[in-house]
């Protein structure tokens, strides 16, 4: 399969190009690394990236942030940082790439453990994280051409166990196997419409 990993290079990404690249193409997009540069917050950036990489089998997404601080302080511009920087990037990336998806190939977008265990000052990233697992859910039903969409929603790696140390009392840490495993089923495997959870 020809495979696009957006955020390749990223702590979740590296972990779907470890699981996928023995077996298929991969081609790795970053903001300023991989093979291919691109702005996921800008969908004329998207467009192009798409015109570069041609028709491909499947499409992964590891991206995104959101505002983190207490709810009674948040303003409305904050709570949206996670809706324009993690679920509408992630959207746009499926909308646009229709025209350049193989028939049966596949959408995987990246969500996470917010939404189903609660941190503090974590309710934007909560809500963007929800969204698009609830996108990925109604949009399955109505996908043409055999195409599936399906979220990895992953626990707190362990890789990434010092940049988060503090805010994730009391959580696992999951193996970079083990989300790249998620990953490997969302590609590779057959279900669609699916929030893989991985803690
Ligand atoms: N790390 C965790 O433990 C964990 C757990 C659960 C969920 N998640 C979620 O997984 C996603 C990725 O997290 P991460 O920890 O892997 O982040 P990360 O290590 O900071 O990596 C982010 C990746 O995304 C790329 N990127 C950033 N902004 C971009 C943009 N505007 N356009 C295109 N590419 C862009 C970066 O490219 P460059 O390197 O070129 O800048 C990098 O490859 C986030 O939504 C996060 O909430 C992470």
């Amino acid at each position: 399969m020809k495979i696009v990993i957006v955020g390749a290079a990223g702590a979740v990404g590296k972990t779907a190009v470890e699981a996928l690249s023995g077996r298929h193409e991969i081609i790795s997009v970053g903001r300023t690394s991989g093979d291919v540069q691109m702005d996921i917050q800008d969908i004329e950036s998207i467009r192009a990236m798409y015109r570069q990489v041609g028709r491909v089998d499947a499409v992964v997404s590891a991206i995104g942030h959101a505002h983190f601080g207490p709810v009674h302080e948040m303003t409305g511009d904050q709570f949206m940082e996670g809706i324009l920087g993690k679920t509408l990037p992630q959207v746009n990336l499926v909308l646009e790439g229709f025209d350049y998806m193989n028939d049966r190939g596949s959408f995987t977008v990246t969500t996470g453990v917010t939404n189903r265990d609660p941190i503090p000052g974590g309710s934007c990233a909560a809500a963007a994280n929800g969204a698009l697992d609830g996108f990925v859910r109604g949009a399955s039903v109505d996908m043409p051409r055999g195409i599936r969409i399906n979220a990895v929603s992953p626990e707190v790696l362990e890789a990434s166990r010092v940049q988060y140390d503090g805010f994730f009392r009391g959580h696992v840490h999951v193996s970079d196997e083990a989300v790249g495993l998620a990953f490997s089923k969302a590609v590779e495997g057959c279900l669609s419409g699916q929030v893989f959870i991985v803690d």
